[in-house]
């Protein structure tokens, strides 16, 4: 497969939206895509019209369908399954490059640290859904969970980030451990969005610079 899968993960309220914008109007003119491949802006949940209908379920539910956590698990990995055979694996096949708005890595932080669903399980769907796909380049944003908190401030929390303080610690520190054992780039995001999407360009020139030709 001769096109390229990037991916931001972390906490909510971490600035990812923010940066996958600014990123997503740079790459395409950076130099580092090869001259005709497409960027793909995309995100989990939600990269196709099944996955909106999923989001909305997920997210934003009446208030009687609102999933149980072994119901949310499969909705998530079912959003996934369909974004990767629908989108990711098509663009990628095509030489087009795919940045999306989270990843697998997610479930195991919010399903898996955060609900305490068992790994294993997880692991499962998640070989399931990506069907072997794997991000070329996974970058962390790394903000201290009262900062996210700061940032979000009055803004209207949907059914994930309603969970609560200790829900989100649990989260933060699955994004931790999971950054170290699959590679991840750490972005040191407690600082301007400014300064943190010039960090994420370097990183991102560095990696993929020394594989033009
Ligand atoms: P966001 O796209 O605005 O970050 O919102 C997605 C929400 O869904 C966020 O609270 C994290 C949560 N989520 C999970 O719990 N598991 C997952 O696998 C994914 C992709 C997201």
């Amino acid at each position: 497969m001769s096109g390229r899968f990037l991916v931001l993960e972390g906490i909510d309220g971490c600035g990812k939206t923010t940066q996958l914008r600014q990123l997503a109007d740079w790459l395409p003119g950076s130099g580092l895509m090869p001259s005709g491949a497409t960027l793909h802006l995309t995100r989990e949940p939600g990269g196709t019209p099944l996955g909106r209908a999923l989001r909305e379920l997920l997210l934003n539910p009446p208030a009687e369908s609102a999933p149980d956590p072994t119901a949310e698990l499969l909705l998530y990995a079912a959003d996934r399954a369909q974004h990767v055979e629908r989108m990711i694996r098509p663009a990628l096949e095509r030489g087009d490059w795919v940045l999306s708005d989270r990843f697998s890595g997610s479930t195991i932080a919010y399903q898996g640290d955060g609900r305490g669903l068992n790994l294993q399980t997880i692991l499962d769907l998640e070989r399931i859904a990506t069907a072997g796909i794997t991000p070329d380049v996974t970058l962390w944003l790394d903000l201290p969970l009262q900062e996210s908190l700061r940032r979000r401030g009055a803004r209207a929390d949907d059914r994930i980030e309603a969970e609560g303080e200790s829900f989100l610690m649990r989260v933060a520190d699955g994004f931790k451990r999971l950054a170290a054992e699959r590679g991840w780039i750490p972005v040191e995001a407690d600082q301007g969005a400014e300064q943190v999407q010039q960090l994420i360009r370097r990183l991102l020139e560095d990696r993929f610079a020394q594989a033009l030709p």
